[in-house]
């Protein structure tokens, strides 16, 4: 269920992002898939880019479902945001592991047509891997997931906009966060290769997901802060069809979702509407 449908223009040449907000991480991946499929159907030939970590994985199993009910993902290109220095790519949590595991085989990819960036420093190599996403046809949607302080892919704070594919090191915050998916802390490399920004924002479409309350800050942080590379993710005010897919308690923290919540609940007791309309109508008679 779709509990707010709003725009955030950030500027009157920008068009801002669009933001959707649900009841459950369940509906936000429902309605992600549907979006997902809408942009592959839009741009025939373009690839999809793949997050890792745990925001996408309902998605991937949405898609999934879709797969089962006839979607087809046999011929599309998949490139993987990141891809962590050091660790071999057999470990179960190398990103070419985790890609496999929760994308190739669930959706019924071609393992060679799905690129994970590769884990070096060589400027040459790098280059190639974002040569390769242009020559076969570009991103029709980048799906993204935000840390907690807001980067996306592994772009942390202090990364310049107009970056490529390159090695980075991994903040601390990154780094105790992923510690989830390892035995200790120390186990948790200590640098990645991401796509670079610049990269990311020449997507036709990104989608970013977010879900629990521990993205909210950073979630408010990249819709309605300015522009700054102290948030990465606010990057993406910059691009023109971005869309923030969050469930309430990743929106609880957006300035505006309280505001518009005593707005739809007023509206709401005047002229008997449900109050979970927040078509981008309601919202635009509620701005009157
Ligand atoms: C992963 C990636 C990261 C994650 C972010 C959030 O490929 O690029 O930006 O999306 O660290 O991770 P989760 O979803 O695990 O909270």
């Amino acid at each position: 269920m779709i509990l707010r449908d709003s725009h955030h223009p950030t500027a009157p040449a920008l068009r801002g992002p669009t933001v959707r907000v649900f009841d459950s991480a369940e509906a936000a991946a429902e309605y992600a898939a549907d979006l997902v499929l809408e942009a592959l159907a839009a741009a025939p030939g373009a690839g999809l880019g793949l997050a890792t970590g745990s925001s996408p994985q309902r998605l991937y199993g949405a898609l999934a479902r879709r797969r089962a009910a006839g979607a087809d993902f046999s011929s599309l290109s998949g490139f993987a945001l990141d891809e962590y220095l050091g660790l071999p790519a057999e470990h179960p949590e190398s990103y070419r592991s985790v890609i496999e595991r929760d994308v190739i085989a669930p959706l019924g990819m071609d393992p060679d047509r799905v690129h994970v960036p590769p884990a070096t420093d060589d400027p040459a190599v790098l280059a190639a891997f974002d040569a390769r996403i242009g020559a076969s046809g570009g991103i029709a949607v980048q799906i993204l997931g935000i840390g907690g302080n807001g980067h996306i892919g592994f772009n942390e704070p202090g990364t310049p906009f107009s970056t490529r594919t390159h090695l980075t090191a991994l903040s601390d915050s990154t780094r105790r966060a992923n510690a989830r998916f390892f035995d200790s802390l120390s186990d948790v490399p200590t640098h990645s290769v991401t796509q670079g920004i610049g990269t990311i924002l020449e997507s036709r479409r990104i989608l970013l997901l977010a879900t629990g309350a521990e993205k909210a800050e950073a979630v408010a942080t990249a819709i309605e802060s300015g522009i700054t590379i102290d948030c990465p993710a606010t990057a993406l005010q910059l691009h023109e069809n971005v869309t923030f897919v969050l469930d309430s308690a990743a929106a609880g923290a957006s300035r505006c979702w309280p505001v518009c919540t005593a707005f739809i609940h007023i509206f709401r007791s005047t002229l008997a509407l449900d109050a979970r309309d927040t078509s981008p109508l309601t919202l635009a008679t509620l701005a009157l």
